[in-house]
């Protein structure tokens, strides 16, 4: 019997992208494999260091953390986020798992989420079987809600929110005593922006404002499953508690894995100029193929259009060995958008760009 659960949920997304990756794979050069935001580009030694180091692990873990981890994270929340004022952190298994049962944790009735979003905000809404509503970026036009998604920089679209925006976004929490999260994963992966967090705007009061961050892409920690939150003591001091009974411990060699990976920035700073250079090398091949690209001024993807449907984009680059990501995996309103991601070698990217180039001179 199939489980009513599994019925509601939407088929995984990615299975309609298969035939494509066949198609792209028939490239006499092999398939280029930009669709998944899965980091290929190594763990830092002293990083992964770190983790054989601590390979003896007899005990459980805590789910608050170690001391030293919650220390790392509160002295990198302050100096990264420019948060002030009272908050609590919390260690997750990826932000993943946060995204997904948060609504549940919290009971919510109605969650809001970006119109062109990371497909898990919609899923965590149908697993709590809350009303879930898709929304613009600006808050002044949000309805009553008692939980709201904001991702900046943002998935898909490398797009970031601007003062105002997230001055509404807080407004609206306030009207309303309505929580907000924001997704701030790729905080550090600015190209010519600075994007900022949510707590730069908060004055110190953190009253129903979380934000979560993960060192995935960050960190190429992808494979540890190394995230955490941040924000008002009162509500992450609930969700701790839900979580000590729910399992989810991060397990204690990543937890010591992370307070290192915590305590440097080279490493970022490194990553982003990785990416940064990835998107120069492909944004002037697309574009001569005709694609217009829009915001992509942070994280790790291009979001590009041809003003065609999306999947006959992906049908041509998958003609050149290139698998791309559908905008509609991100909501009706990504139908003639294509997800480009920078998560390959430079090698692959100067390659694709080469085909690209190539199949426009004919
Ligand atoms: C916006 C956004 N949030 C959360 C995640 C989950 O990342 P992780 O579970 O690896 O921390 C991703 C992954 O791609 C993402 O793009």
């Amino acid at each position: 019997m199939c489980s009513p659960l599994r019925k509601k949920l939407p088929d995984f997304p990615w299975d309609a992208l298969a035939p494509y990756g066949v198609k792209a794979r028939k490239h006499p050069g092999g398939m280029i494999d930009l669709s998944q935001g899965t980091p290929v580009d190594p763990t830092p030694e002293f990083i992964q260091k770190v983790l054989a180091e601590s390979a003896n692990s007899p005990s459980y873990p805590t789910t608050a953390g170690t001391p030293d981890l919650q220390e790392a994270i509160r002295t990198w929340a302050t100096s990264h986020l420019g948060i002030t004022g009272e908050f609590d952190v919390l260690p997750l298994i990826g932000s993943k798992e946060l995204v997904a049962w948060l609504p549940t944790f919290l009971q919510s009735q109605v969650v809001l989420y970006p119109r062109v979003a990371y497909p898990t905000y919609l899923v965590g809404a149908m697993l709590a079987q809350a009303q879930e509503i898709a929304v613009d970026i600006d808050a002044a036009s949000w309805p009553k809600a008692d939980l709201a998604w904001v991702n900046s920089p943002a998935n898909p679209t490398g797009r970031v929110h601007t003062d105002a925006e997230y001055r509404a976004v807080i407004d609206w929490s306030r009207k309303n005593h309505s929580v907000v999260i924001s997704d701030e994963c790729y905080l550090e992966f600015g190209d010519g922006v600075t994007p900022t967090s949510i707590f730069n705007y908060t004055d110190g009061d953190n009253t129903n404002i979380l934000a979560v961050h993960s060192l995935s892409k960050r960190s190429s920690l992808a494979g540890y499953r190394a995230a955490f939150m941040v924000g008002d003591p009162a509500l992450i001091a609930a969700i701790r508690e839900i979580r000590k009974h729910a399992g989810m411990m991060v397990a204690l060699p990543v937890q010591k894995a992370m307070t290192q990976a915590l305590k440097d920035d080279a490493h970022v700073a490194q990553a982003r100029a990785r990416y940064n250079a990835r998107r120069a090398t492909l944004t002037p091949a697309l574009i001569a193929a005709g694609f217009r690209i829009d915001d992509s001024v942070a994280g790790l993807y291009l979001w590009c259009t041809r003003n065609e449907d999306a999947w006959a984009s992906v049908d041509w680059l998958a003609e050149l060995g290139i698998l791309a990501t559908p905008g509609t995996f991100y909501g009706p309103d990504g139908a003639s958008h294509i997800r480009i991601a920078m998560t390959a070698t430079d090698a692959a990217i100067a390659d694709a760009a080469s085909r690209i180039n190539a199949a426009i001179k004919g």
